[in-house]
Order: C-alpha cells, then sequence, then structure tokens
C-alpha cells in the first residue's frame, strides 16, 4: 500500500516535471539564441533579418500598395491583379484608387503591368524586371525584405550598387533615397547562414527616412508583396476570426443548454 503510493507520487511527479520541461524548452531555448547572437554581436546577421509583417494588417497593406504604385511599378508587373481586385480587397476607395493609385491612362479593370517598355529593360538593365507576383512564395517574405535593404555601394558595377541577397543584381538602388547610401565592410569567410559575412555598415549618405522609417516601408510593401502572392490570404484570415466567434459563441449556448437539461436530473 505504502509503496503503491509512493509509487504514485513519483509517477505524478515525473508528469510534473515533464510538463515543467515543456513550457520551459522554448524559453530555454530562446535564452540560448539570444546568447548565440551576443557572441556574433560583431558582425551582422542580415540574413536573420525577418520581415515581420502581418496579412490581416488593412493599414500596412494600403501603404504597401501605394509604395509598390510609386516605386515598383515602373519596372515590374502583377501581371495577375487588376486595379479593382486589389482596391476592394485592401478597402481602398475608388477616389482613392483614381487619384493615387492608378497610372494615368489606365482602366480600374486593367491588370497591374510595368509602365517600362520590354526591350528598353532588357537595354537598360541587361535583364528583364522580373514579375513579381509570385516572389514572396518563391523566394519568401523575409528573402525580399532583406533584398530591399541589402543594396550597397559598389562603385565597380555599373548601377554603382551592389546587393547581399542577390549578388550581382541588374536591379538599381531605387529607395537609396528613402534608405541613405551605405558601404559595407566584410568580414572575413562566410556568415552562419552561408552568406556574405558582414562586419558592419558604414553610412556614406543618409536617407530621408530613419532606419526605423526605412524598416517599415519595407515591411509594408513585402507585405503587399505577399498579399498580391495569395490574394485569397486576406479574406480567409477574417473568415478565421468569424469561424472563432461563431464556435466560442456556440460553446457558450451548449453549456447553457446542458445546465438547463440537468437542472431537473438532481
Ligand atoms: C528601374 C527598374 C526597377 C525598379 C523601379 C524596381 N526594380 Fe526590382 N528589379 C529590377 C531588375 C532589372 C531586376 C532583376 C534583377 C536581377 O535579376 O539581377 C529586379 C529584381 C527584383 C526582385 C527579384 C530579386 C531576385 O532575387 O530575383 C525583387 C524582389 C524586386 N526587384 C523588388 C522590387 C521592389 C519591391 C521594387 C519597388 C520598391 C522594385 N523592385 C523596383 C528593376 C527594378
Amino acid at each position: 500500500m505504502h509503496r503503491n503510493l509512493s509509487g504514485r507520487v513519483a509517477r505524478i511527479a515525473a508528469g510534473l516535471l515533464a510538463g515543467v520541461a515543456l513550457i520551459a524548452a522554448p524559453a530555454l531555448q530562446a535564452a540560448e539564441e539570444k546568447a548565440a547572437e551576443g557572441h556574433e554581436s560583431h558582425g551582422v546577421d542580415w540574413q536573420g533579418w525577418k520581415a515581420g509583417n502581418q496579412i490581416n494588417d488593412a493599414t500596412s497593406l494600403q501603404r504597401g500598395a501605394s509604395n509598390f504604385m510609386n516605386y515598383c511599378a515602373g519596372c515590374h508587373s502583377l501581371k495577375y491583379m487588376r486595379y479593382e481586385r486589389m482596391a476592394k480587397d485592401l478597402r481602398i476607395g475608388d477616389e482613392q484608387l483614381r487619384k493615387n493609385l492608378l497610372p494615368a491612362g489606365a482602366k480600374t479593370t486593367d491588370y497591374i503591368l510595368a509602365s517600362f517598355p520590354k526591350a528598353e529593360a532588357e537595354a537598360w538593365f541587361g535583364r528583364q524586371p522580373p514579375d513579381l507576383s509570385l516572389i514572396t512564395r518563391s523566394k519568401g517574405s523575409d528573402y525580399v525584405f532583406q533584398f530591399l535593404k541589402g543594396f550597397y555601394l559598389d562603385e565597380t558595377k555599373a548601377t554603382k550598387t551592389d546587393n547581399l541577397a542577390l549578388p550581382g543584381a541588374a536591379m538599381p538602388a531605387v529607395l537609396s533615397d528613402l534608405e541613405g547610401v551605405k558601404r559595407v565592410v566584410f568580414g572575413h569567410g562566410e556568415s552562419a547562414h552561408g552568406g556574405k559575412n558582414v562586419e558592419r555598415f558604414d553610412e556614406v549618405q543618409a536617407g530621408s527616412m530613419t532606419p526605423a522609417q526605412y524598416d517599415v516601408f519595407v515591411r509594408d510593401t513585402v507585405n503587399f508583396l505577399q498579399y498580391v502572392g495569395e490574394p485569397s490570404q486576406v479574406d480567409r484570415v477574417s473568415i478565421g476570426i468569424w469561424v472563432l466567434l461563431f464556435l466560442a459563441v456556440f460553446t457558450g449556448f451548449a453549456w447553457m443548454l446542458k445546465k438547463e437539461y440537468w437542472k431537473d436530473v438532481h
């Protein structure tokens, strides 16, 4: 009897310990990662940069759409997306669409096509600016975030810049007015992720935005591109919220009903 009880206590204790371990593990891991970051603090972990965008943040998506139309649509198309669909999904009013986003001469039913003539783009950049409809799906949102923050001064290149995420990139640093211009001081060997090992950035010219503002600009743009890659995501998130609400209300009713039934049993 006695032994049995202590056996059970031991089992419960073991169970509790396992539970604590389960809860503590992620915290421990986070602490370890932090410590590791501390170790590498003399370098820039640019491949660890995360977009951190929220696909259900409507204002971020609206800003991203505006960023795209103003800074990217000259060269890049979104060939599966019509202006009117974008406006509807992102809750952009007709007037705002026409005034701020629609290029001169375009109709709301048009697809979002680049204004730069294809043949000329080839001649200018030596490469066609790709359609960006599926870019976050093929390369990931974090990658696009790193790419847009990865331009640095390199006088040996035709565009006077190179890119950490895409070495030899034919795209010019079209956001340098906002971000500023930076030089990269490379460290020895490769980074922990197998990319270029960056010791530090040196600012050559300040941009019109602070680094934090530029991060928001890039995050919004990436958010918009992620939406374009799968437009139904935006609907799905809001449907998901309604499903959860329904389940919560339904559970409440079921519980009340159960109480009602069992009231008379006693
Ligand atoms: C002046 C023309 C031009 C503008 C404006 C421009 N791009 Fe590009 N972009 C290019 C070209 C050219 C390439 C092809 C680069 C290559 O393959 O080397 C490219 C490639 C890309 C890629 C693909 C990178 C890869 O890994 O293949 C992304 C993502 C991208 N651009 C995003 C943007 C965004 C976002 C904007 C707006 C903020 C923008 N671009 C504005 C010309 C442009």
